[in-house]
């Protein structure tokens, strides 16, 4: 049984990750990889009810507390279902978002206290923390316009001003610099097949290593 891992998609908005991530599973897997892909808020059938309500953009009253107690819920519940069994079992789970959304997004983005995001995460997750993280970095702008015009609707995130999309960039160029060993920085403005080579790069290289 070839070693487990979880590797993490993170990124402002718009970065492209999510389109990336479906080009990714396909390769590896040719590769003979047993991959696993999933996403935040969601992943599984209580995390995208969680999903639906926390991003209702009708839910103009949640407050902040709320908000991250029902991330970490929908967390907590893709550790013990997915993530945890899954790298136990000798997959690379990739994830679209994990906890580092949470401390990019209400931490630096909102202001609230990163320690006591720290203490709700550890115990959402159980101390279960990515092997590799994959950071799509594109300018806030870029991102929100690629959005807007992509179609999609338009989630209760995505309408926030763009300055808080602007200390979520930052808090995440935080998060890399904190932690180096365990993140990659993808250069997202490029076109999606140069940004797909860019990720098999970092990929190739870094399951190469850890053979090693
Ligand atoms: P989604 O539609 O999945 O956007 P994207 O394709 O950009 O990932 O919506 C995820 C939104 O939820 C995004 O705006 C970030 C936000 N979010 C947080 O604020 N905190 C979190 O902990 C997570 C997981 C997501």
């Amino acid at each position: 049984m070839s070693q487990g891992a979880l590797i993490t998609f993170e990124g402002p908005d718009g970065g492209g990750k999510t389109t990336q991530m479906g080009l990714l599973v396909p390769w590896l897997q040719s590769q003979g990889y047993a991959v696993l892909a999933t996403r935040e808020p969601g992943g599984t059938s209580i995390g995208e009810s969680i999903r639906d309500l926390v991003h209702d953009c009708a839910h103009t009253e949640m407050t902040s507390v709320a908000e991250i107690l029902l991330y970490s819920a929908s967390r907590a519940q893709l550790v013990g279902e997915v993530l945890r069994p899954a790298v136990v079992t000798g997959s690379l789970v990739l994830c679209d978002r994990y906890f580092d959304s949470t401390y990019a997004y209400q931490g630096y983005g909102r202001g609230l206290s990163l320690e006591m995001l720290r203490m709700v995460t550890g115990f959402a997750t159980g101390g279960l923390v990515p092997d590799l993280t994959l950071f799509f970095d594109v300018p806030p702008a870029v991102g929100l316009s690629r959005r807007q015009c992509s179609g999609e609707a338009l989630n209760r995130l995505d309408r926030e001003a763009l300055d808080f999309h602007r200390r979520v960039r930052e808090g995440y160029l935080e998060l890399v610099a904190e932690e180096p060993e365990r993140w990659r920085v993808i250069d997202a403005t490029a076109s999606v097949a140069v940004v797909q080579d860019s990720v098999r790069a970092v990929l190739s290289n870094w399951l190469l290593l850890r053979r090693n």
